[in-house]
């Protein structure tokens, strides 16, 4: 048995396990009458209501002292003061340095980082300032107009999910496309839509040597250059954000052009930094600074409030139990907010290239299950597609719905629908609905007696389903950015129970080797020694 199992938390749980399988949740309920008041909480503007979860109070100590044995205090405190616990690559995990608002210093290597942290922010708000105030001209004398945000992964989503989610927000002066695939497909059809003299090219890659992000923006030089434009009109249109500022430069970027980062930033954890120039140019500095702000206080909430009133301690602790105790292998996200639709997308790179690990720190293969997989979409889509299987299959899923009780431009009659559907899902996963009430409806509809027996086997719903259901006032920057902070936390507090760097990627790496490997076939000749299924793909593309 590994270590981690051998913990007398997880050891109890086990037991409690075995005990819960046999409950309902109706029951709970029923049994309690102050469940939702023991099992809710606020924080950040974020109202988290987890009474809908298999789970009992001795389940919820167990969870918090497994939390204790595991030591996550300590793991928390490692992170915010720059101990390089991302220990494969030797780095300090700091995104958290990017929206301290404190005053105090964070220490790496006996150096201040906060001095860099506020220099970019300066050069990100004056930037933004020349670019809407049409100051910054491009090459033709025109204002900048339009953004086009190139960049994947971490140097994608981040941007891309926020300036969605903040539509409300976004500045009429200027408007950003992002383009993330190497398919291209993606950069030409963008670039069909671009008037090069109102456009620049914001080029985001931490490494600056992702394939996709580099090709993409070479195709987007030379179509500039097509347009009879001159090599010195590339500074006015392209600007770059990389923690390779050598390699940027060399890549024939304005040196002045380069937005830098620190290389304590992780890529999925990189929004806060300068990759939010993007945010920056669609929804103005001065919100953007508000999503740091948010992020800052739901980091603040994380690091002082004990683990029973802490949010992103609450929601790593269910995850675990779930996946760890309850058989559960995924988890879906539900936002009810149109605006937020991309979210699942963000949460699946940010928990599942942190998470999606078996490798202790040290080194270590473990026997118990590590991150779920993340998926999900935008309620009520979901409704009238995947919902059949989380409702009535025998896989155990566990939901965040996540709803905003105010919208823009607010339309009572939808809002109101939209509540009630997402409400409603909560009710109908947790409580379900019996054989016998399934046969009595049947039999008021006039069933003949068999019939009814079949058909209503095929209504019953098992119910017992978990969900958490996040309110929030309304989505404006600053709650935003405690929910995405709470969520990188609830991370962080899963991966110090499972024991895992929850901060390099090892995993991506042999796919980007072999890739190239297939494309020197591709442009070469077919090598003899590859295996028959890859050497037939390649000669079938090259024959096409
Ligand atoms: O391949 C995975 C990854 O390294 C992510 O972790 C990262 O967010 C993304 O690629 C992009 O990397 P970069 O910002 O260095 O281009």
């Amino acid at each position: 048995m590994d270590r981690i199992r051998n913990a007398l938390a997880w050891q109890k749980l086990d037991k409690l396990a075995a005990l819960v399988k046999r409950q309902h949740m109706k029951d709970y309920f029923e049994a309690d009458q102050s469940r939702y008041e023991k099992m809710s909480l606020d924080a950040c503007g974020i109202h988290l209501d987890y009474s809908k979860n298999r789970v009992t109070e001795d389940v919820l100590s167990a969870l918090l002292e497994l939390a204790n044995e595991r030591a996550v205090s300590e793991k928390i405190e490692q992170m915010f003061s720059g101990v390089p616990i991302n220990n494969t690559e030797n780095r300090a995990v700091l995104h958290t340095a990017l929206r301290n608002f404190s005053g105090k210093p964070v220490m790496v290597n006996n150096k201040d980082v906060m001095t860099g942290v506020l220099d970019t922010l300066a050069k990100m708000k004056a930037f933004t300032a020349s670019i809407h105030s049409g100051e910054h001209k491009g090459c033709t004398g025109k204002a900048i107009k339009n953004v086009v945000a190139i960049g994947i992964g971490g140097s994608f989503l981040g941007p891309k999910i926020v300036t969605e989610a903040l539509k409300p927000y976004q500045d009429k002066a200027c408007k950003v496309k992002f383009v993330a695939n190497v398919d291209g497909c993606h950069i030409h059809d963008v670039l069909a839509e671009t008037d090069y003299e109102t456009t620049l090219f914001v080029m985001s890659s931490k490494s600056f040597g992702t394939q996709e992000t580099l090709q993409n923006t070479l195709t987007a030089k030379a179509w500039f250059l097509a347009q009879g434009t001159e090599e010195k009109d590339i500074a006015k249109h392209f600007v770059a954000v990389s923690s390779n500022v050598k390699a940027a430069t060399e890549f024939g970027m304005d040196a002045n052009n380069v937005f830098p980062m620190a290389d304590w930033v992780g890529g999925r954890y990189s929004l806060w930094s300068a990759i939010g120039l993007p945010i920056c140019l669609s929804i103005g500095y001065d919100n953007f600074r508000e999503i740091l702000q948010g992020a800052f206080e739901m980091d603040t909430h994380f690091q002082t409030a004990p683990f029973e009133k802490n949010m992103p301690v609450i929601m790593a602790m269910l995850g675990i139990w779930y996946r760890n105790f309850m058989g559960a292998q995924s988890h879906v996200l539900l936002p009810y907010y149109h605006y937020l639709r991309g979210f699942p997308a963000y949460v699946q790179q940010l928990d599942m290239e942190s998470n999606g690990k078996t490798c202790t720190t040290d080194g270590q293969f473990v026997e118990h299950g590590t991150g779920p997989i993340i998926w999900g979409s935008e309620g009520t889509n979901g409704q009238h597609s995947f919902h059949q299987l989380i409702h009535q299959s025998n896989v155990p899923i566990p939901a965040d719905f996540m709803f905003p009780l105010k919208v823009p431009n607010q339309d009572d009659t939808h809002h109101a629908m939209l509540a009630s559907n997402c409400f409603g899902q909560t009710q109908a996963l947790m409580q379900g609905k019996h054989f016998e009430a399934c046969y009595d409806d049947l039999a008021d509809a006039g069933l003949p007696e068999e019939e009814r027996k079949r058909i209503a086997a095929h209504k019953t719903m098992p119910g017992n389903k978990p969900s958490n259901t996040l309110i929030f006032e309304q989505l404006d920057p600053k709650t935003l950015g405690a929910l995405i902070a709470l969520y990188e936390h609830k991370v962080l507090v899963q991966g110090a129970i499972w024991d895992l760097n929850s901060f390099d990627q090892w995993g991506v790496e042999l796919g980007k080797v072999l890739g190239n490997k297939v494309l020197d076939m591709i442009n070469g000749d077919i090598d003899t020694q590859a295996d028959a299924s890859t050497q037939a793909l390649v000669a079938k593309f090259k024959n096409a």
